[in-house]
């Protein structure tokens, strides 16, 4: 690889670490707008506080965002958390969740929680969890095999007889259709009005569905004048199976796949694909 390739690279690889600072918008108002969205997202929290509960010890939150599952895997028992992150912005909002929420603040004050900027992709630490979660993050990665590489590198992150669970939209939570430009959502807050539109378009592909996905937020302020963020991302879908297979081929051992957060078996119209898996090696949990 010559010079000029080399920072392409390390371009192309900080663009899509930080999912939002790669943005023509500014990148403190769209994690701030992300958090409204995301938030929002309970469905999945009773799941992954059992999940900190049935292997305790310390977990890893990979690409954590602003933190949306910390409380759950406290409240599950988590004796350590560590949440890592591409995005600087989001990481200062799961800041300041952490300072906001009495629970997490004195996990934090007891330095139980840390917080890291880093590539999933990358990350290597000297430490070892009995639980790593990577809850929506695989769409961001470029394809098979920057997946590959996360894979590998959360399954280097596990205790021996730790656990990875995969998390990301299973066959029947993937659109069907494109969407062109459209209004998603109107809302108020603090005095301000936000409209957000949004527009997809897919392309199957061997490796799975690729969704080119924009957003468009147009925010009014009390004064009147308007901020408009306009964001995208590349997504990335891959089949049930191929994940699997992706999973097997970074030495990981597929214990249970499900089709829901209610640990409903997969099938064609799941809108999860949730896989838990072990390190190669490690022996089959009891019970
Ligand atoms: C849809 S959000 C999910 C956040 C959180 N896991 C949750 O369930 O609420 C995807 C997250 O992955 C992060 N991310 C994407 N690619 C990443 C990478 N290569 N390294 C680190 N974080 C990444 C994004 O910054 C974002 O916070």
């Amino acid at each position: 690889m010559d010079r000029a390739e080399g920072a392409g690279g390390r371009r192309e690889a900080k663009r899509l670490n930080d999912i939002l600072g790669g943005q023509p918008a500014d990148a403190t108002l769209l994690a701030e707008i992300y958090d409204l969205e995301h938030d929002a997202i309970v469905e999945d929290l009773a799941f992954y506080r059992q999940m900190a509960r049935r292997h305790p010890g310390s977990v890893i939150d990979l690409g954590c965002g602003s933190g949306r599952l910390f409380g759950p895997l406290v409240a599950g028992g988590a004796t350590r958390l560590v949440g890592i992150d591409g995005s600087p912005s989001l990481l200062e909002r799961a800041q300041g969740r952490i300072e906001a929420d009495g629970y997490l603040r004195a996990a934090g004050a007891e330095g139980r929680i840390e917080l890291v900027e880093g590539d999933v992709r990358r990350v290597r630490r000297g430490d070892r969890f009995a639980l790593a979660i990577m809850a929506g993050v695989l769409a961001h990665l470029d394809g098979p095999e920057d997946a590959l590489r996360a894979l590998a590198a959360a399954r280097r992150l596990l205790a021996k007889d730790g656990m990875l669970v995969v998390d990301t939209l299973g066959p029947g939570g993937l659109p069907a259709h494109d969407l062109p430009l459209s209004v998603d959502w109107e809302r108020s807050d603090g005095g301000r009005r936000m409209v957000r539109r949004s527009k997809l378009e897919r392309r199957e592909t061997p490796e799975g569905l690729r969704v080119a996905y924009a957003t468009l937020t147009d925010v009014v302020r009390a004064d009147g004048t308007i901020a408009r963020l306009p964001a995208s991302w590349r997504l990335w879908y891959p089949s049930p199976a191929a994940l699997v297979a992706l999973v097997t081929e970074a030495e990981l051992v597929v214990e249970s796949v499900f089709g829901s957060h209610d640990l409903d078996p997969l099938d064609d119209d799941s809108e999860r694909c949730i896989v838990v898996a072990r390190p190669t090696g490690a022996y089959p949990r009891r019970g």
